[in-house]
């Protein structure tokens, strides 16, 4: 194996243990616990164990968690119903509706609900769009956790040819748009592959930062990276041989100049950045 490990896992833990201070602070000085509460319709396996997770580690961090539950069936004016409730609940500071969302209910139109300064996803359009111009208040977590671990990692955005695989609107276009802004952590020349993309190959060879959300397991093999890259996958695929990502690890970290692990990569930040911006969520409520 030639490529050095990006452990999320541990940053994830590094940052986490930093919360937890800034957190009592908060209860200490201003009387305030941040309050997150987790929207979850439906009974989607990986939903449950990304909203389990999330309950973990707002316990661990001091953040109130408020989960509910609704059944797959619940109707969309429902949901949006218990999203303004919650909008207009002071003690509630960010709102998540975990997503995919069943198919009757429109995705868009819940979360356009969100009031915007409790939007810890960072999915509303108002939220979309500072994160366009540079003015981003919430960014979205696994972008923001990827970018966290480039910095962390010591890898150089600036200047770099970075290539994201997929174009999705939680994953690949924000990571896009993050890594272009002319900000520290950025400054990269960016380039968005998907499936009507011709020759695959041709872009992945060329990145530096290779990010990978691609959804299909093993998208990205050796063969398409170039020597030395830091590669960033975001693929968690539960196969009979176990969990695996976008990409296909053992040919790719005889490549990779860095790689992230699945799991423990990618996903333990997405975690991380959303307690994060519970957080900030709080803290913004004290300016008011
Ligand atoms: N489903 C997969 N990733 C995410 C995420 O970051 N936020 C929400 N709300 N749902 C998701």
């Amino acid at each position: 194996m030639s490529a050095e490990l990006i452990s999320g896992k541990a940053v994830a833990e590094q940052m986490q243990n930093e919360f937890v201070s800034e957190v009592s602070e908060l209860k200490e000085k201003h009387g305030v616990q941040p309050c997150l509460a987790v929207i979850l319709v439906g009974e989607d396996p990986a939903s449950q164990v990304y909203v389990k997770n999330k309950g973990i580690a707002c316990q661990k961090i001091g953040v109130k968690s408020l989960e509910f539950r609704k059944p797959a069936d619940f109707p969309e004016a429902d949901l949006i119903q218990l999203v303004e409730q919650l909008n207009h609940d002071a003690a509630v500071h960010g709102i998540l509706v975990q997503l995919p969302l069943p198919k009757h209910i429109n995705e868009t139109k819940v979360l356009y609900a969100v009031r915007p300064d409790k939007d810890v996803d960072g999915f509303h359009p108002v939220n979309v769009g500072k994160l366009m111009i540079g003015e981003a208040e919430f960014l979205p977590c696994t972008p923001a956790g990827i970018q966290e671990l480039l910095i962390r990692s010591g890898t150089e955005t600036k200047g770099a040819e970075v290539v994201v695989v997929g174009r999705s609107n939680i994953v690949g276009k924000p990571i896009a748009m993050i890594l272009c802004q002319k900000q520290k952590g950025a400054d990269a020349t960016v380039t968005i592959c998907h499936t009507r993309t011709k020759d695959m190959k041709s872009h992945t060879k060329r990145a530096d930062i290779l990010i990978v959300a691609a959804g299909k397991p093993k998208a990205v093999t050796g063969d398409m990276i170039k020597p030395g890259a830091t590669v960033i996958d975001v693929g968690v695929n539960r196969l009979e041989s176990g969990l695996c990502g976008d990409v296909d690890f053992e040919t790719a970290k005889e490549v990779a100049g860095k790689i992230t692990p699945v799991p423990g990569g990618v996903g333990p930040m997405t975690i991380t950045m959303l307690m994060k911006n519970t957080i900030k969520a709080a803290r913004l409520t004290l300016k008011k």
